[in-house]
């Protein structure tokens, strides 16, 4: 089975993380799918709009950690960074369905998106520095703008999770819906989208986030070199390492 399954109906691709058994946690196959998926819906007249979306039990693990360990992504044009650039860059309207833990990029992936829709089980985290990591995704700069320096530093430095209601409350989620509706919910939104004039939507979109495209493209690939560093770092590698052996990591050692 794929681990995205990609289906395109009425205007509108969805994409569905598909990797129940490793909790939608991202392989480089899989960023690569999404960003192969994203650049044809980009240029495809008949594709108006694209869903993500998870399992009613979870959006995302984040980056799959043994890959971290393994196979972290050097090149400029790695599956990761395409596939983040063509999020941050993409014309058309981005709806999202998320349940469960979004943890890391499930979480930032979230930031580029225009719609999010989210089951009252949403769990978002972005535990970077507890893994000896950076932001990513651009999310040091649009973290804060959407949610205020301090609640973005909690996030952020602490690493803290925040629920589903915290969430609707700094505008990350337009609305909290019970689990098992939220991916329907997400796709009665994009069929609307869907059926609107679609120059009339691009241009909207475009005027919306007008001045930060070329600011959010700069701070992907900044946060991009300091990850790959600290990827490479004590403290990384024993989060990781204590990952993989399921026990805690003993960070108190490490720079
Ligand atoms: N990378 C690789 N494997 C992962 C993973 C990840 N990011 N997240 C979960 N998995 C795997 C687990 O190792 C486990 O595999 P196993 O069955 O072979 O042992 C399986 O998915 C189920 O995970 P488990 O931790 O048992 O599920 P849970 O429901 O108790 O917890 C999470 C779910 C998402 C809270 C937890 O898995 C988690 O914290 N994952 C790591 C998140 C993370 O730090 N991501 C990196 C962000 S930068």
């Amino acid at each position: 089975m794929p681990e995205i399954l990609i289906d395109s109906s009425e205007g509108v691709m969805t994409l569905t993380l598909n990797r129940p058994e490793k909790k939608n946690s991202f392989t480089a196959a899989m960023y690569a799918a999404c960003a192969d998926a994203l650049e044809l819906a980009k240029d495809d007249a008949a594709l108006r709009v694209v869903v993500i979306q998870g399992h009613a039990t979870v959006f995302s693990a984040g980056n799959d950690i043994g890959d971290f360990l393994n196979a972290p992504a050097s090149r400029e044009n790695a599956p990761v960074f395409r596939f983040l650039r063509g999020m941050a860059a993409f014309p058309k309207p981005l709806v999202a369905a998320v349940c469960g833990p979004a943890v890391g990029i499930g979480t930032t992936l979230l930031f580029h998106c225009d719609l999010v829709y989210a089951g009252d089980n949403a769990a978002f985290s972005m535990p970077f520095v507890n893994l000896g990591l950076c932001p990513e995704a651009g999310s040091s700069l649009l973290v804060p703008q959407m949610m205020g320096y301090h609640r973005a530093a909690e996030a952020l430095l602490l690493g803290e999770p925040f629920m589903a209601e915290a969430a609707l409350e700094v505008g990350l989620v337009n609305r909290i819906v019970p689990p098992t509706e939220a991916n329907a919910v997400a796709h009665l939104q994009a069929r609307k989208l869907a059926a609107k004039p679609i120059n009339a939507l691009v241009e909207t979109k475009r005027l919306l986030k007008k001045g930060q495209l070329a600011q959010v493209l700069e701070r992907i690939d900044e946060e991009a070199l300091s990850f790959a560093r600290l990827l490479q770092e004590p403290a990384a590698k024993e989060a990781f390492t204590a990952f993989m052996n399921k026990r805690h990591p003993d960070l108190s050692k490490t720079v």
